[in-house]
């Protein structure tokens, strides 16, 4: 029997993530090849007309899936009955910028979103903030949202996830989908700590630490953190733009591990709620290794964190926590 069609919203669906990713939707690379979907697609009104020709755009891909579009400028209209929600909307970052000098321009946009998801979206509804400072903007949603289960608040760390992945692969020459198991912990931003203690790579005799075949201490905790922690920076020096085919990507593996589950033995890095784990401060979202199954998240725990990484957990939490008081000063 056909499965009821999913209501996944957008925000910024005019920009350059945005492009990228409806089609991906409407294609069934987030919630899979037999689940219709309804695109709610949200932007402002100086961009209503670019929406629109996205909209057309949907209209004449003649996408199967795809059984119909809200485009629009209202965010209680975008918001209304959506089961998933996308937040890409936001001032992007520019060239020579700090994902912090865009703070005061996005959370008063998520402060305001929150109560349109709050009340208007779905039971259960699943948020995923890609907009950047992404973890405090999706804090800030979680704030202004008391009713939306913390749970269901998470932000997009899974880009810098597979950033690393690929930097993996590079230096070993193996196939990316072959690596497994690194972990982005923190902000999505240049303290974030690529973490490869825990990964593995699949060989023809079994699973190997990454560390043992990489046989290169200096360049794991050196040049590969910042070329992971850069990459977005890099992008943007490259394209005079920011990341967006490998973002709306990452966003959908986000969501489709979310909604239909890891595999057995890998875990992912997602933007979730701190509860404490690993000595993280709770009151922060930061990007933590999860796995996920029956739709929900766990963080992976008991993982083992020696004094390289335990500096590199707290650093990037001193950084959240010096975002959170700054986007809470931004909204006084
Ligand atoms: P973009 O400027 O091309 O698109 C942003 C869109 O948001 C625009 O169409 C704009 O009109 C719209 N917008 C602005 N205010 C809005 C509002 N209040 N409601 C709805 N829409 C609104 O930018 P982009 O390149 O698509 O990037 C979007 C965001 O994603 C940026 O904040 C960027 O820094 C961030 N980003 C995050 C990651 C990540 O991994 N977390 C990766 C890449 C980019
Ligand atoms: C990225 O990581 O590509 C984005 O967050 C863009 C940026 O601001 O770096």
């Amino acid at each position: 029997m056909a499965k009821d069609p999913v209501r996944v919203l957008v925000t910024g669906a005019a920009g350059q993530i945005g492009y990228a990713l409806v089609p991906m939707i409407a294609r069934g690379v987030m919630l899979g090849p037999d689940q219709p979907v309804i695109l709610h697609m949200l932007d402002i009104p100086p961009a209503a007309e670019a929406l629109n020709g996205v909209k057309m755009e949907l209209v004449d891909a003649a996408f199967p899936l795809l059984k119909g579009v809200v485009a629009t400028t209202d965010a209680v209209e975008a918001c209304t009955g959506v089961n998933i929600a996308v937040m890409v909307g936001g001032f992007p970052r520019k060239e020579g910028m700090e994902r912090k000098d865009v703070m005061s321009k996005n959370v008063s946009i998520y402060k305001s979103q929150a109560s349109a998801l709050e009340k208007h979206a779905a039971a259960n509804c699943k948020v995923l903030v890609v907009a950047n400072p992404a973890n405090t903007n999706a804090l800030i949603l979680k704030e202004f949202a008391p009713s939306i289960p913390e749970k269901n608040i998470t932000c997009l760390t899974r880009l810098d996830h597979n950033r690393a992945l690929g930097q993996i692969s590079e230096r070993l020459n193996v196939q990316v989908s072959d690596v497994k198991n690194v972990i982005i912990w923190g902000n999505h931003s240049s303290t974030q700590y690529p973490d490869v203690n825990h990964a593995t790579v699949k060989t023809s005799a079994g699973e190997k630490p990454v560390r043992e075949l990489v046989c290169d201490d200096a360049w794991l905790n050196g040049e590969f953190i910042t070329t992971v922690q850069q990459r977005g920076a890099a992008i943007i020096k490259a394209r005079k733009l920011s990341s967006a085919l490998s973002a709306a990507s990452s966003a959908c593996d986000h969501i489709r591990d979310w909604v239909l589950g890891t595999p057995e033995g890998t875990w992912v890095s997602m933007g979730v709620y701190s509860d404490g784990s690993y000595n993280v401060p709770s009151g922060l979202i930061y990007s933590f290794p999860v796995t996920c199954r029956n739709g929900e998240w766990a963080i992976v725990q008991g993982l083992s964190i020696d004094e390289f990484s335990r500096n590199k957990l707290d650093k990037t939490a001193e950084e959240l926590s010096e975002e959170k008081a700054l986007a809470y000063s931004c909204l006084s």
